[in-house]
């Protein structure tokens, strides 16, 4: 059925879905929804039936509660959390229509807090490294605490993945999904400026899932560059190496980096280099050739400098991840310049995730869109910084399928 022919919605209760009391007793949604409802389902329809539900998750040390919402269209199902507005967990059919997860994490909020390098958070304030933590906006000197050798990494020590956020449930008649915000305080981790940020998470019933940022400041000016740190392996979560999974990158250049993966400021043609994934490619047909900068990275942990003109809705193609056994598929659209493309190279097996497998190097990829990391302190790179009276907008979107 086309999209635009009306459909009914149904409004089922907590009661009806067989949610625990307790669960449907702390049900939040929009304003104008009955307090009971959790689910909205469009029925009618071969695009498959849009829903959502909400239970709890774990609580904080300090007693704050953490929820899990899932949302599906009745073929993928993403479970996010209010913990650091996290993907845990993304179900999709492979080719032959087997559902799994492909997104890695943990079935508890202990591990996420103690534990996860990231896995699915939402990043901030500043996604990807400043060098030393340091930098200088209108003639003022910041410090960031810094949590990666000498550099900040992924906002500091506590970042917004560290930070649980107020979440409202989002449906339309076409999509269904949250909007988390977080407010931080002028000052947190050394940032100036009161930031308020909202990013929506939201699945369609093409599959696409979009995520919409938004943030303002307040007092003073500061730097942003939010992202989402989710790591897929489209073989299934625990399923081994990605080294077979097939990229490609729209991006004609790439900031390679230093020791400590600071950009040194260049921006380098990919072309006649292992970095170049215009033509689709096996990400581990050359993870392990001898240039300097796979060395430095133990593999890819670079940001890509994307190219070629926005073609959906002002987003521009940057990349396709492709399975070729089960044939699942990830497109990502960004209006972002660029992309942290990670081969995972720190996982190091230490820990299980939520299949109960360890996790090693190489066994899933990140495909973070940014703008560029160390941008405060590079003034040839696309600036980051958000003053009082502008907003930041961005939007990201994954569309998975089957090839
Ligand atoms: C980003 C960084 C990597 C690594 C991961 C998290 O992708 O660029 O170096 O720190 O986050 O482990």
């Amino acid at each position: 059925m086309p999209d635009h022919l009306p459909r009914r919605h149904v409004l089922r209760t907590a009661g009806a879905l067989g949610l625990g009391a307790a669960a449907a007793g702390a049900l939040t949604g929009p304003a104008d929804a009955a307090p009971t409802a959790t689910t909205v389902a469009s029925m009618g329809s071969h695009h498959g039936r849009l829903s959502i539900r909400k239970d709890p998750f774990g609580t904080t040390p300090e007693g704050v509660g953490v929820d899990v919402y899932t949302f599906g269209n009745g073929r993928v199902t993403v479970s996010m959390l209010t913990w650091g507005a996290t993907i845990q967990r993304v179900e999709t059919p492979d080719r032959r229509g087997r559902t799994e997860n492909i997104s890695l994490g943990f079935d508890n909020l202990p591990d996420y807090a103690a534990l996860s390098p990231y896995f699915g958070a939402t990043i901030g304030r500043y996604g990807n490294r400043i060098a030393k933590g340091r930098f200088t906006l209108d003639g003022r000197s910041y410090q960031i605490p810094v949590n990666n050798g000498e550099n900040a990494l992924h906002g500091g020590t506590l970042g917004f993945d560290k930070k649980v956020w107020k979440a409202k449930v989002v449906q339309t008649p076409s999509a269904v999904g949250v909007a988390f915000s977080y407010v931080s305080p002028d000052g947190e981790m050394g940032f100036p400026g009161e930031l308020t940020t909202t990013v929506t998470y939201t699945l369609n019933k093409q599959d696409d899932l979009r995520i919409d940022y938004h943030a303002t400041v307040a007092g003073k000016p500061t730097v942003v560059n939010l992202t989402n740190h989710v790591y897929f392996n489209l073989a299934g979560e625990g399923s081994g190496s990605i080294d077979g999974h097939v990229l490609q990158l729209n991006a004609p250049s790439y900031t390679p980096v230093d020791e400590g993966l600071i950009p040194t400021g260049e921006i380098a043609p990919v072309a006649g280099t292992p970095f170049d994934f215009n033509r689709p490619t096996a990400i581990g047909a050359r993870i392990r050739d001898d240039h300097p900068q796979l060395v430095i990275g133990r593999g890819y942990d670079h940001n890509f400098v994307l190219g070629g003109k926005p073609d959906r809705d002002g987003l521009r193609f940057a990349a396709r991840f492709w399975e070729p056994e089960g044939g699942r598929t990830v497109t990502v659209h960004t209006a972002e310049p660029g992309a942290q493309f990670y081969s995972g190279n720190f996982l190091d097996g230490t820990f299980q995730g939520i299949g109960n497998k360890s996790y090693r190097q190489g066994d899933a990829f990140a495909f973070e869109t940014q703008h560029f990391p160390d941008s405060p302190n590079h003034p040839n790179f696309p600036s980051t910084v958000l003053r009082p009276g502008e907003t930041y907008r961005s939007t990201t979107v994954y569309s998975f399928g089957t090839k």
